[in-house]
This record gives structure tokens, C-alpha cells and sequence, in this order.
């Protein structure tokens, strides 16, 4: 049985590998694919001017062809060659939130493949904070077009490995970046109606975006299932291979105690240290009481239980407050596919 406290100081190094950024400019420029870190997640990245490079994403995601895709840029001048117009109210968010994990919804500019957003007079941008993206978009002189490097309806890649396991020859190289620092995907922002609403909760809050921007719309649990505005949030998420039992705090050791001798092979994911013995666990991953840290690890626990034959996984709910309501999106929906 592994027992593992995550914890700040036993997070590996950030960014230490040195990736062949040139060979990958040379994918892409050729129609090809790239997975790239970001702070949020990996990327599976393509040239946005290319709609056959674009066709392929949805091909090797399993992408259904009515969700469409973020575009990342690496500066201003490569924004304002994808969109419309860049309003006041974006304007004023991009100098705070940029670089960094959130997105935008623009509209859409006439050299931009309309297969990029599914036919959609809209466009999804955000400019990603980690240095390698910042480069290869430098390097390639354009913006890319990049969902999060799994195939669909699967749990998102924070690291090099989850996107070679998940997606194998179909990509053709992969840079390591190490683990992602955000863990969960970018806050969605649509800024094109008269008041700006949150289609896709993230590390960037109501809250914050309120303090610089006045009203914002709240995030609806509900709009996973109408047709809404965010045609991503339709479709199964984020769903491993993995039965996921969500629990809340009070009840964790009572439940962990009546699983634990239930002959199946269950995993532990906590954000809470808790006094439970660990025999009979297959895993058991315990956080340092912290939404960072749990937000962090929360994909790559995923993967791990995956990978380790966990065919129950028990994890800890959180309030939905701040980071809490981006982690118990992903965390619900995970739990629903699951079942
Ligand atoms: O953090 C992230 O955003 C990561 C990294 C790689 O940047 N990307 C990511 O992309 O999560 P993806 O494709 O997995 O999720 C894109 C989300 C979907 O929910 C999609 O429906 C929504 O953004 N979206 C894209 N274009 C849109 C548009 N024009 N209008 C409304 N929603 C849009
Ligand atoms: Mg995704």
C-alpha cells in the first residue's frame, strides 16, 4: 500500500527540463501536433490558422465536433490578429489576469478557421503563465490552438506521462514541463453578453474577477446539463476509469472504516489529515488541509488510481467556496460519469 502526504515541500521541482522548442515550432509549422505545458493543464496544441491541424485535435481527442476549442496566445499583437475587437471590459481583465488561468470569450476574427469554435461568432482566448507555452508561442510567432491533451471526457493531463499514456503515437512529441502549479483548468469568462458570466469555474474566483471588472454572473451548476452558453459543459468530464465515492468531512473515517474491509480495491484522496488506518488501502493520499495543494494533485490522483488498479476511490468533498467551487465541479462531474 502506498501512503503518500502531499505536501509543498515534497512537490517536485517546476520546470526544470529543457524542451526541444524549435522541433516542435517545426510540427506545428508542418500541420502537426504538440502537447505543451501550461500552468492549468497540458495542452494539445495546433496551429490555429491550419484547419486540417485543427480537424486532427478533434480527431485523436474523440472530440465531439460541437465543442470547440481555447486559443492561447503569447501577446497582444497575436490577440488582436484572432479577434473582432478587444473591449473595454477585456482590456481591463487582461492587464490583470494575463498571463494566467483565465480564458475570455471574444468575437471570433474573419481569419480564424470557424472549425476552431464549431461554427460558434465566438472565440475562447487566454494568454497561459508558464514559461515553455510563453516560448513555443514566441517561437512559432502565432497563437495555438489547444484543449487540455486527453481524450475526451477524460480526466485532464498535468503531467508529460498522462498525456504519452492517454494519447500515445497520436501526438507527436511532448513537452515536460514537470507537474502543472494550477492543476485544474482556466476560469471561462464570457464577456460578450452585457454582463460577463462564469461558463467554467477556476483558480480565478467571482470574487477577484468582481473586484476589477463590478457584476459577474455566477457559474450554474445547472448549465452542465441545457444547452447554455458553454457548449464544453454538455458532455461527460474529467470521468477515469475509476468508481469515485465523494464523502464530506464528518462522515470520512466512518466511511473510510465501512470501506475498508468492503474486499474491493479502494483508494484514498483526502485534503484532510485524518486518523484512519491505512491497511487495506490500495492508496491513500493525503493533503496538508490546503484547496492549492488539493487542486494540484487532484488530476494526477486520478490517473494514479487508474494506473494502480483502484476500482473504488474515496475522496473528500470541500466547501464551494474560492478554489472549492472549481474542485467540486470537476470532482461532481468526475463522480456522475463514474457511476
Ligand atoms: O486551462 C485551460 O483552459 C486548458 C489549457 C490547455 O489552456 N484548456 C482547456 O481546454 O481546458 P478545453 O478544450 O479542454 O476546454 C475548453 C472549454 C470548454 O468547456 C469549451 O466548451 C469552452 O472552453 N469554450 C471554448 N470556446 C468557447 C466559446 N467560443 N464559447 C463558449 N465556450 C467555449
Ligand atoms: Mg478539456
Amino acid at each position: 500500500m502506498k501512503t503518500v502526504l502531499i505536501n509543498k515541500k515534497k512537490n517536485p521541482r517546476l520546470f526544470e527540463k529543457d524542451p526541444p522548442i524549435q522541433k516542435a515550432v517545426g510540427i506545428l509549422q508542418k500541420g502537426g501536433l504538440v502537447a505543451f505545458p501550461t500552468e492549468t493543464v497540458y495542452g494539445l496544441g495546433a496551429r490555429v490558422f491550419d484547419p486540417r491541424a485543427i480537424e486532427k485535435i478533434f480527431e485523436v481527442k474523440g472530440r465531439p465536433l460541437n465543442n470547440p476549442v481555447i486559443v492561447h496566445v503569447g501577446n497582444l499583437r497575436q490577440l488582436e490578429s484572432i479577434v473582432k475587437e478587444v473591449s473595454p471590459i477585456a482590456k481591463k481583465l487582461l492587464k490583470v489576469f494575463w498571463p494566467g488561468p483565465l480564458t475570455l470569450i471574444f468575437p471570433r476574427g474573419s481569419r480564424v478557421p470557424s472549425e476552431v469554435s464549431c461554427g460558434l461568432p465566438t472565440l475562447a482566448v487566454r494568454m497561459p503563465d508558464h514559461p515553455i507555452a510563453l516560448e513555443l508561442l514566441k517561437e512559432l510567432g502565432e497563437p495555438i490552438a489547444a484543449p487540455s491533451a486527453n481524450r475526451s471526457g477524460r480526466p485532464s493531463p498535468t503531467q508529460a506521462d498522462h498525456v504519452r499514456t492517454e494519447l500515445g503515437d497520436n501526438v507527436e512529441l511532448v513537452l515536460d514541463g514537470g507537474p502543472c502549479p494550477v492543476g485544474l483548468e482556466s476560469t471561462v469568462l464570457d464577456i460578450t453578453e452585457a454582463v460577463p458570466r462564469i461558463l467554467r469555474p477556476g483558480q480565478v474566483t467571482r470574487e477577484t474577477l468582481e473586484a476589477v471588472i463590478g457584476g459577474v454572473l455566477p457559474y450554474e451548476l445547472s448549465s452542465r446539463e441545457g444547452p447554455g452558453k458553454s457548449p464544453g459543459r454538455k458532455h461527460s468530464h474529467y470521468v477515469p476509469n475509476v468508481r469515485i465515492i465523494l464523502i464530506s468531512e464528518e462522515d470520512f473515517t466512518k466511511e473510510c472504516e465501512r470501506w475498508r474491509s468492503s474486499g474491493k480495491k479502494v483508494g484514498v484522496f483526502s485534503r484532510e489529515s485524518f486518523e484512519v488506518q491505512k491497511e487495506g488501502f490500495l492508496f491513500y493520499r493525503q493533503c496538508e488541509g490546503d484547496n492549492t495543494l488539493y487542486a494540484q494533485n487532484l488530476f494526477s490522483v486520478l490517473h494514479e488510481a487508474e494506473a494502480e488498479g483502484v476500482e473504488v476511490l474515496l475522496v473528500e468533498q470541500v466547501d464551494k467556496k474560492g478554489l472549492g467551487l472549481a474542485i467540486m465541479d470537476r470532482l461532481e462531474r468526475a463522480a456522475e460519469g463514474s457511476k
